[in-house]
């Protein structure tokens, strides 16, 4: 028997051309100025319908996926205004459909104030998922360390985006664990106050600096989590054998470092499996999986965070804003769990990160470093 819980929404959008393309096939071979057009004027629509996430203990909730359509550069671009406009639409059509908590999901969790405006105009409680996102790309940095023997006490850590929501409580999640983190950012005055403001209840020794290339060159284990629409982790500055966790949406890392560094090992960090028997089925195209991209059953932290508030019945506004507590990023663990939720397997550039493919990387790794003691 199962318990059917408050409903949720979560807001999406597409992160590329080759989403939008994947979401809506007419799409697919119309230029892209075209296309960024047809996002300007398109409302937001009710994308999928989530059924069966079901917890151990027999608790049931459902939902929906509604897209507010806009591009990551075209959510930084256009007026706030119309952007928050376009959140808050996607967010009423889910409270229509009976949804009683919203997720915000990449770029509309990032835009202006992280979700904070966004809550205060909902009708219904909010959160960005950053929360559940943290514990999760915490957990698969350190995995990943692991898998790559690397021994954490040892290493120097990177938090790329450091002043943002996630990457602000990483560094200070990743501090006790490791020798050295360096922070990094693009706006010095801001990055230089946050440093200061946290350097001293580091337990390690730590560093911060603008230049994404000479901290990524220092580090075994990075972290990035940026709101950049570009990449920003390039193969020739990662050290041999080094372990990148990314979290950003759209991705910071090339995908030149899939093909030109078997030796480095990344991991989307940011990817959970949800417990019951999930469903995602497009609205439109009844009978048709909804395609995030991801294997059957997995869906984004941020997204499961939505979830776990439903099935926890705590709604309320959550993950808000960009000084993330601790506190919550441990209280929704233990809840995810509670509720079933576990990290999902190890993957990036769309593929999955096999014990296989673990020891090759770790096989080539050993063998650049030997061509480097040569
Ligand atoms: N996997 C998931 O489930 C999940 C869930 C939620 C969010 N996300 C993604 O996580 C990322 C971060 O979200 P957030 O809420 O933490 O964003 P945020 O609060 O806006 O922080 C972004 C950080 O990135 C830095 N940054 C932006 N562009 C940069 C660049 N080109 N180079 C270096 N640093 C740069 C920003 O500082 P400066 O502006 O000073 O550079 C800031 O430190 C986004 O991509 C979001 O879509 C993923």
């Amino acid at each position: 028997m199962s318990v059917n819980r408050p409903k949720f929404c979560f807001v999406v959008h597409p992160l590329s051309l080759e989403d939008v393309a994947r979401y809506e096939p007419s799409a697919a071979g119309k230029g892209a100025p075209i296309v960024r057009k047809i996002m300007e004027w398109m409302p937001a629509w009710n994308a999928a319908h989530v059924t069966g996430v079901r917890t151990p203990d027999g608790r049931e909730t459902e939902g929906w996926f509604v897209s507010a359509c806009l591009l990551p550069e075209q959510m930084l671009e256009f007026p706030r205004e119309d952007v928050y406009k376009r959140i808050l639409r996607a967010i009423e059509i889910g409270v229509e459909l009976g949804a009683e908590v919203a997720g915000l999901g990449a770029f509309t969790g990032v835009v202006g104030d992280g979700g904070v405006t966004i809550a205060e105009r909902s009708p219904i409680p909010v959160t960005t998922g950053n929360s559940l996102t943290i514990a999760a790309g915490i957990q698969s940095l350190f995995r990943g360390a692991d898998e790559m023997g690397i021994d954490a006490k040892e290493a120097t850590a990177v938090v790329v985006g450091a002043t943002g929501s996630i990457g602000g409580a990483c560094v200070k999640l990743i501090a006790p664990k490791v020798k050295h983190v360096i922070l990094v950012a693009r706006n010095q005055t801001r990055l230089q106050k946050f440093h200061e403001s946290i350097e001293g209840e580091l337990p390690c020794t730590s560093s911060c600096t603008t230049d994404i290339s000479e901290a990524v060159r220092q580090g075994q284990l990075i972290l990035t989590a940026t709101s950049s629409t570009q990449d920003v982790i390039q193969p020739e500055d990662l050290q041999t054998g080094a372990v990148v966790c990314e979290l950003s949406l759209p991705h910071d890392v090339s995908r030149r470092v899939a093909e030109e560094r078997p030796d480095v090992l990344v991991t989307e960090g940011g990817n959970m499996k949800l417990p019951g028997a999930p469903h995602f089925g497009r609205v439109r195209e009844p009978g048709q999986e909804f395609d995030l991209n991801l294997p059957r059953g997995t869906a984004l932290a941020c997204m499961s965070e939505t979830m776990v508030l439903a099935l926890e019945n705590r709604l309320e506004n959550y993950t808000l804003g960009r000084g993330i507590e601790l506190e919550k990023v441990i209280e929704i663990q233990e809840m995810a769990a509670r509720c079933g939720f576990s990290l999902a397997d190890m993957r990036a550039f769309d593929t999955a990160i096999t014990p296989e493919k673990i020891a090759a990387t770790r096989a080539a790794a050993q063998e650049r470093r030997k061509g480097v003691m040569a």
